[in-house]
Parts: C-alpha cells; sequence; structure tokens
C-alpha cells in the first residue's frame, strides 16, 4: 500500500518537475498588473498584515512576497469559495473580482522575500525535505517546492514558496493539513503527506524551511 502511494506521489512530482524548462515560468506569470495590484492591496488593507511589501511582521501571518503569482491567486478564489477556511482572509477576500485577485497576487508575486532573522537549523527537516521517506510514503518536499523552498509554477499551477516564510505559520500549515482542516491541494496530495508526519518532524520542517 505505502509504496504505491508513494509511486503515486512520486508521480505527481515527475509530472510537474520533468516538464521543460520552458514550461516553468518566473513567479509573476504577466496574468495580473502588479501597478494595480500595488494599490488595490493598499486600498483593500491587505497591506495592513501582510506588510506593504508582502513580508508580514507577525509570526502566523504569512509572508506573501516571493510566492508564484498562480498559487497566490488561487489561495484568494479558495478563500472566496470556501475551499480554504479561514474567518479573517474569507472575509478579506469576499468582494475582491477576479482582476483585482490576479492584480494583487501579481504585485505581492514580484516583492522580494526577506530571509528570517533567527534560523534555527534542522538536519532532520533537511533530509526529509530534501530525500522524504520513502518507506513510509513520504516523497521529496523539494520536488514540488524547489530544491531551495523558492517554489515552482509548472503549467499554470503554482508551487508555494517555503524558504524564509515564518515558522509558525509553516508549523500551522502543515498542522491543519494532517488535521484536514485545510484541504485545497489538488487530489489531497498535502494532506496524505501530512498525514505520515510526526510533531518532531513537522518543526523540524518549519525550522529548516523558515532558516532558507
Ligand atoms: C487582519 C489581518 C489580515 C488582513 C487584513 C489580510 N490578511 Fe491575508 N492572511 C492573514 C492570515 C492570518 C493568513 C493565514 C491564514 C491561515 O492560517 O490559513 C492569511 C493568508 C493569506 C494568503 C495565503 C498565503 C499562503 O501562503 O498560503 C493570501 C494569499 C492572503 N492572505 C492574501 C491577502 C489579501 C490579498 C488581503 C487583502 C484583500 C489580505 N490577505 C488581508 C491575515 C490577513
Ligand atoms: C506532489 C507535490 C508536492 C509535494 C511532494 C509536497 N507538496 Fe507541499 N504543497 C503542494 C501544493 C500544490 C501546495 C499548495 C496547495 C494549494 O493550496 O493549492 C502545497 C502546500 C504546502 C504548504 C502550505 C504553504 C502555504 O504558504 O500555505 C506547506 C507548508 C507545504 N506544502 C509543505 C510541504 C512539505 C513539508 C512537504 C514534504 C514533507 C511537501 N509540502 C511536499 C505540493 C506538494
Amino acid at each position: 500500500m505505502v509504496s504505491r502511494e508513494f509511486a503515486r506521489l512520486a508521480a505527481v512530482a515527475f509530472i510537474v518537475f520533468m516538464l521543460p524548462v520552458a514550461a516553468l515560468s518566473a513567479p509573476s506569470d504577466g496574468q495580473g498588473d502588479a501597478a494595480s495590484g500595488k494599490w488595490k492591496s493598499q486600498a483593500e488593507l491587505c497591506q495592513e498584515c501582510h506588510g506593504e511589501d508582502g513580508n508580514s511582521l507577525s509570526m502566523s501571518t504569512p509572508k506573501l512576497a516571493g510566492h508564484p503569482s498562480a498559487y497566490l491567486a488561487k489561495q484568494l478564489d479558495d478563500f472566496q469559495s470556501g475551499a480554504r477556511k479561514h474567518v479573517v482572509m474569507s472575509e478579506m477576500a469576499a468582494n475582491l473580482g477576479e482582476s483585482d485577485r490576479l492584480d494583487i497576487a501579481a504585485y505581492f508575486a514580484g516583492r522580494k522575500r526577506t530571509p528570517e532573522p533567527d534560523k534555527l537549523p534542522s538536519l532532520m527537516g533537511r533530509d526529509l525535505y530534501l530525500y522524504g521517506d520513502m518507506e513510509r510514503g513520504i516523497p521529496q518536499c523539494a520536488n514540488c517546492h524547489g530544491e531551495r523552498g523558492q517554489g515552482a509554477t509548472a503549467r499554470g499551477m503554482g508551487f508555494p514558496a517555503l524558504a524564509g516564510q515564518h515558522r509558525t505559520y509553516l508549523r500551522i500549515q502543515l498542522l491543519k493539513w494532517r488535521m484536514g482542516e485545510r484541504s485545497n491541494s489538488p487530489d489531497g496530495v498535502m494532506n496524505r503527506i501530512a498525514r505520515e508526519l510526526s510533531d518532531d518532524e513537522i518543526n523540524g520542517l518549519a525550522e529548516y524551511l523558515s532558516g532558507l
């Protein structure tokens, strides 16, 4: 069972990463207008929590800077449709039109993510991230999120950038995937992966990734 599951996950990762390089685009894939996104995100108060340049200060509020824009736009769609639930964000996304979502996504995707000041390198987190654990059906995270956690875009789909993200936020999301409280990944892939992770592994991954 476990190895069949692993083969399936590895196949997804394979499809994503064996695409010709031309199919991978830069974080800002040109769908939205970043200049409009800048003032829209100010007018809509997004910058109040996420920072003017998408680098939030609060540990539980994610940095938006440096994510693929397709990823950001999808999250806003998901908050709006209820596919991803969060009291504040569902409210904040509720009245954004499609061009608002794309423009704001383009603006934050184009900002540079600032690294975390305090680094807690975790060897266990690094090994799991880079190599996975085949026996337990855990694929390499790096296959989808990039070798350095920088994220990726493939066939219009965005894989979030995890490097330099707040440790607390990463930890909360992995716990939410594990509990099934967040379930908006394609084919439930993140739920299946997170279900295999122990508390220690989740902490280790969050420490390693925030320190990149
Ligand atoms: C009051 C604070 C607050 C405001 C205002 C706010 N956000 Fe958020 N946002 C959050 C928090 C907290 C989360 C994390 C939600 C979770 O834990 O699932 C979040 C999550 C997100 C995410 C998901 C990021 C990821 O890495 O998955 C996006 C995208 C986002 N917000 C965009 C916006 C936009 C666009 C606006 C303005 C329309 C906005 N936010 C306004 C607090 C805020
Ligand atoms: C087969 C591809 C794939 C693999 C392998 C994978 N992920 Fe993901 N992950 C995704 C996708 C796609 C999303 C975004 C889903 C969505 O919300 O649309 C995601 C989302 C996440 C998020 C939420 C990011 C945010 O900003 O909210 C975290 C954290 C995460 N993954 C960590 C990991 C870790 C740690 C591993 C390895 C143990 C891993 N992922 C393996 C595809 C993958």
